[in-house]
C-alpha cells in the first residue's frame, strides 16, 4: 500500500489510526496499514486469545510453562489493598511489606540516618547487578534525572574489571553504599563484582565496616544471607518476577534512593494505570495491543528483520539497551508453547539510540538503504527546562521531520525539480538525482506523552511490557523463560581454566583452541 496515497486519499487517517490514554497518544497512521488490516489484525488476536491469556497472567496461573511460574510483575504495582492470593500466598501484602522496608531505607539513606561506618552521610549508590538487575534501574534513574534528590548513582554491571574499577576510582569508600542485585544470587558478574567491591571497602575500612556498606536486592534470601549482608538490609522478591519484568520491586531500590519514595510511588500508579488500561480496554483502542498487533504484523507479514527505538528524548537513552533485554529475551524463541517449532518469524532485532543523534549517524540507512526498518519515535510535547524551549521546538521539530520523510519520500522528478530550480547544469542534475532519492512508504509509529514524569516513565514501561506480553501470545511461544542465555554461561565455566593455562585447549574447537594459544602468547605466556 501507498502511504503517501492513503494520506491524500483520506483526510481522517490520523484519527483513524491513532489512539490515546490521557496524554499519552500513540500514532501508526504512518504504517502501512488500512481498516481491513486492523480488521483482520483484531481477528488474529480473538483467535490467538489474546485477551483470555491476558486475564491467565493476571490472575496469576503459571503461564510461564517451562518453569511452572506465574508472571506476577503486574502485582508489585498494585498497591489498592485488594489483596491478591496465588498459589495461597497473599502476594499483595508481600509486597506491601518489601516496598515499606525499602521506603523506610531509602529514606535512612537520603536523610542521612543510615551513615557509613565513619558515621558520614552517603553520597554514592553503586549497583551492582547485571541483566534485569541493572538496565531497568539503570534507564529509569537516567530518565528520572529532573527529580533526583538523594545520593549519585551509579550501575557496575560487567565482568570486564574496567567497569568497577573506573566507578570507583572517583569514589571514596566512607560514603558509599553497594547494593547487590540479582535474583538468583549466583550470576558470575555480579559475585564477581560484590566481593571486588567488598575487598575495596575492607581494604579501606576494616573487615567490620562491610555491614554499613552494603545492601542486597534477590530471591534467594539464603544466598544473601551466606554474603554477610545483614538481614535489615535485605529486600526479596519472588519467582513469579521475571529479571527483565523486575524494576517495580526491590530491584527498582536504587532509583528510589535517588528520587525518593513518593515519586518511586508514582512510577508504580504509572505502570498500574497502563496496566488497568490493558486490561479493560477494547482491543481496538488498547494501546499494548495495538502496538502488539502492528509489531507482528511488521515482523510476520511484512518480514520487517528489525525494528528501531528512537526516543527523542535524551534521558531516554538507555530505553532502547533496556527494551532490547525485555524484547529479544523475552520474544526471541524458535519453539512454541507446545514445545513445537515456531512456523513463523518471533521477535525482531531491537536496537537504537536516541534522536537527534541518530540522524547524524544510522538514519541515511533508514532512509535509503536496501533493507526497511520499522522506526518507533518516542517524545514529550513538554521538556523539564522552560528556559531552553527553543531546544525542545527544534527536537520537536526533527522527530516529527523524520516520520514525515520516511513516509514521503522523494521522487526522481521532485529531486530532479529541486536541483533544477536551485540552476544545476542538466547533466549534473541528471548524474546526482538518482542519489536523492528517497523511496518513501518507510513506516514508523510515534508515542506522543506530555512530559516524562515518573508517572508517564511508569506507563510507557508498561506498555512496552505488554506489547512484548500481546506479540508473545501472537507467536504462541513461552515470552517469561530465556533458556537461551544458558550454553554460553556453560561453556564460560568450562573456559576459565583453559584461559588461565590450568587446563589444555586441545579438545576444543580448532578456532577456540588457536584463540586461546593466541591469547596466550599476546599475554607473553
Ligand atoms: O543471563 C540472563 C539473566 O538470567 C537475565 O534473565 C537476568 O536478568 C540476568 O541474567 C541477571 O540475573 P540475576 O538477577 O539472577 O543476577
Amino acid at each position: 500500500m501507498d502511504m503517501r496515497a492513503a494520506f491524500a486519499a483520506d483526510p481522517g487517517r490520523f484519527a483513524r489510526f491513532s489512539a490515546g490514554d490521557g496524554d499519552l497518544l500513540l500514532d501508526w497512521s504512518k504504517c502501512a496499514v488500512d481498516a481491513r488490516t486492523m480488521e483482520l489484525l483484531g481477528e488474529l488476536a480473538a483467535a490467538a486469545d489474546v485477551e483470555g491469556r491476558r486475564a491467565a497472567m493476571f490472575s496469576g496461573q503459571h503461564i510461564n510453562v517451562t518453569e511452572d511460574r506465574a508472571v506476577l510483575h503486574t502485582a508489585l504495582r498494585n498497591l489498592d489493598g485488594k489483596g491478591l492470593v496465588v498459589d495461597g500466598q497473599d502476594v499483595q501484602a508481600d509486597v506491601l511489606s518489601v516496598l515499606n522496608a525499602m521506603s523506610a531505607f531509602a529514606e535512612a539513606v537520603r536523610s542521612g540516618k543510615a551513615t557509613g561506618a565513619t558515621g558520614k552521610k552517603i553520597t554514592d549508590v553503586v549497583n551492582i547487578g547485571i541483566g534485569g538487575s541493572d538496565l531497568g534501574p539503570a534507564m529509569a534513574t537516567l530518565a528520572l534525572a529532573p527529580y533526583h534528590d538523594g545520593p549519585r548513582a551509579h550501575y557496575v554491571s560487567n565482568i570486564d574489571g574496567a567497569h568497577i574499577h573506573d566507578t570507583l576510582k572517583g569514589l571514596s569508600a566512607e560514603t558509599t553504599l553497594f547494593i547487590i542485585a540479582s535474583k538468583t544470587f549466583t550470576t558470575v558478574e555480579t559475585m564477581t563484582n560484590a566481593a571486588t567491591a567488598r575487598k575495596w571497602v575492607e581494604k579501606a575500612l576494616g573487615t567490620a565496616a562491610v555491614g554499613k556498606h552494603f545492601a542486597a536486592v534477590s530471591t534467594a534470601l539464603d544466598l544473601v544471607a551466606k554474603f554477610g549482608i545483614s538481614q535489615d538490609r535485605v529486600f526479596g522478591f519472588w519467582d513469579w518476577v521475571g529479571g527483565r519484568y523486575s524494576v517495580w520491586g526491590a530491584i527498582g531500590l536504587p532509583v528510589m534512593i535517588a528520587v525518593g519514595p513518593s515519586n518511586f510511588r508514582a512510577f508504580l500508579a504509572g505502570a498500574h494505570e497502563m496496566d488497568e488500561h490493558f486490561r479493560e480496554r477494547p482491543l481496538q483502542k488498547n494501546l499494548p495491543a495495538l502496538l502488539g498487533l502492528i509489531g507482528w504484523w511488521h515482523r510476520v507479514i511484512c518480514q520487517y528483520p528489525a525494528r528501531a527505538v528512537i526516543p527523542y528524548d535524551q534521558r531516554l537513552s538507555r530505553l532502547p539497551a533496556y527494551l532490547q533485554q525485555l524484547d529479544m529475551e523475552s520474544n526471541g524463541k524458535s519453539v512454541t508453547l507446545e514445545s513445537g517449532k515456531v512456523t513463523t518469524p518471533t521477535g525482531p532485532l531491537v536496537w537504537g539510540e536516541p534522536g537527534t543523534n541518530g540522524q547524524h549517524a544510522f538514519f541515511q540507512l533508514l532512509h535509503q538503504g536496501t533493507d526497511v526498518i520499522p522506526i518507533e519515535f518516542l517524545a514529550a510535547a513538554v521538556g523539564h527546562e522552560p528556559q531552553l524551549k527553543h531546544h525542545h521546538d527544534l527536537l520537536l521539530a526533527n522527530v516529527l521531520a523524520q516520520s514525515e520523510a520516511l513516509m514521503k519520500g522523494r521522487t526522481l522528478e521532485e529531486a530532479r525539480a529541486q536541483m533544477l530550480a536551485k540552476g544545476m547544469a542538466e547533466q549534473d542534475v541528471d548524474r546526482i538525482a538518482p542519489h536523492r532519492v528517497f523511496s518513501g512508504n518507510r513506516p514508523s509509529l510515534t508515542i506522543l506523552y506530555r512530559k516524562l514524569d515518573p508517572r508517564t516513565l511508569g506507563r510507557l514501561i508498561a506498555l512496552y511490557e505488554h506489547r512484548v506480553f500481546v506479540e508473545g501470545v501472537l507467536y504462541d511461544i513461552n515470552s517469561f523463560d530465556q533458556w537461551g542465555v544458558e550454553l554460553g554461561k556453560e561453556l564460560a565455566t568450562q573456559l576459565l581454566p583453559v584461559v588461565e593455562g590450568k587446563e589444555e585447549a586441545g579438545r576444543r574447537d580448532a578456532s577456540t583452541a588457536g584463540l586461546v594459544a593466541h591469547i596466550h602468547h599476546l599475554r607473553g605466556a
